[in-house]
């Protein structure tokens, strides 16, 4: 089989949510956040923004807020990934134009520059020996997270990430079947089938996605300033 350094991080990923009281260094840090910079942006507009969290007292907060995952009280770095469009407002404003953003269609590009900056953060992290955990847990109360952090307008939290060294290694997570998410040419339903027969990934899905999710969510992000409509 073909493979990378980089494959093989990629392959060998897992969520890690218990970590070793040793502190991660600026520097390491640093590094992640400099490779995943490096992302591709829709138009280069680089609609995110990243707060690096260490105080306890706020850690402790952003873990209640995300519904009381001790993960996030405990881990050494926290990394909250802002979608943020507040910097495409002000250019606009800068040169007498009307900031017109607030918009579905922006929503998602700052929503999918966060995402893409974040994995490759997790990737950059894993390939140092670091175990993370992303965290959408954030989106359960988003204005609080975005108060608590200081957002500015036009800017919610799309998702945390906990950073530390592992303390564990979960076994890995079984992945859909290749041939049920992966097609040539052109989608073919029919292999699918084989997802259908494993009982367990069906039930778990039927009973978590059968009650409505962050009902409030449309609510809050309008009221930071970023209408999804
Ligand atoms: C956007 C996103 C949000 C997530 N939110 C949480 C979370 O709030 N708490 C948590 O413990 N894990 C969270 N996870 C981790 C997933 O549960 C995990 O990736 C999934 O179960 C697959 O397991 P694996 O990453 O070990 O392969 C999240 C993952 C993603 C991509």
């Amino acid at each position: 089989m073909m493979k990378t350094p980089i494959t093989e991080v990629q392959e060998a990923h897992v969520s890690v949510r218990q970590y070793l009281p040793q502190t991660v260094p600026d520097e390491m840090i640093l590094a992640i956040l400099r490779a995943a910079r490096r992302a591709p942006t829709s138009s280069n507009l680089q609609a995110y923004s990243i707060v690096v969290v260490r105080d306890p007292d706020t850690l402790r907060r952003l873990a209640e807020l995300a519904g009381n995952q001790r993960h996030v009280a405990e881990t050494p770095v926290f990394l909250a990934w802002c979608a943020d469009l507040s910097r495409v407002e002000r250019a606009c404003k800068l040169h007498n134009r009307e900031f017109v953003g607030n918009t579905l269609e922006m929503g998602i590009v700052a929503t999918v520059d966060a995402a893409l900056t974040g994995m490759s953060a997790m990737t950059a992290a894993e390939s140092f020996g670091l175990g993370c955990v992303m965290i959408g847990g954030m989106r359960n109360h988003p204005v609080e997270v975005a108060r608590l952090l200081e957002l500015p307008p036009r800017a919610y939290v799309v998702f945390g990430m906990c950073i530390g060294w592992p303390a564990e290694r979960p076994p890995q997570k079984p992945r859909l079947p290749e041939s049920a998410v992966i097609h040539f040419e052109r989608y073919n339903g029919a292999t699918a089938d084989e997802v259908f027969e494993d009982a367990a990934w069906t039930t778990r899905v039927s009973v978590e996605f059968s009650k409505p999710r962050r009902e409030h969510l449309r609510a809050a992000l309008a009221q930071l300033g970023l209408p999804l409509e």
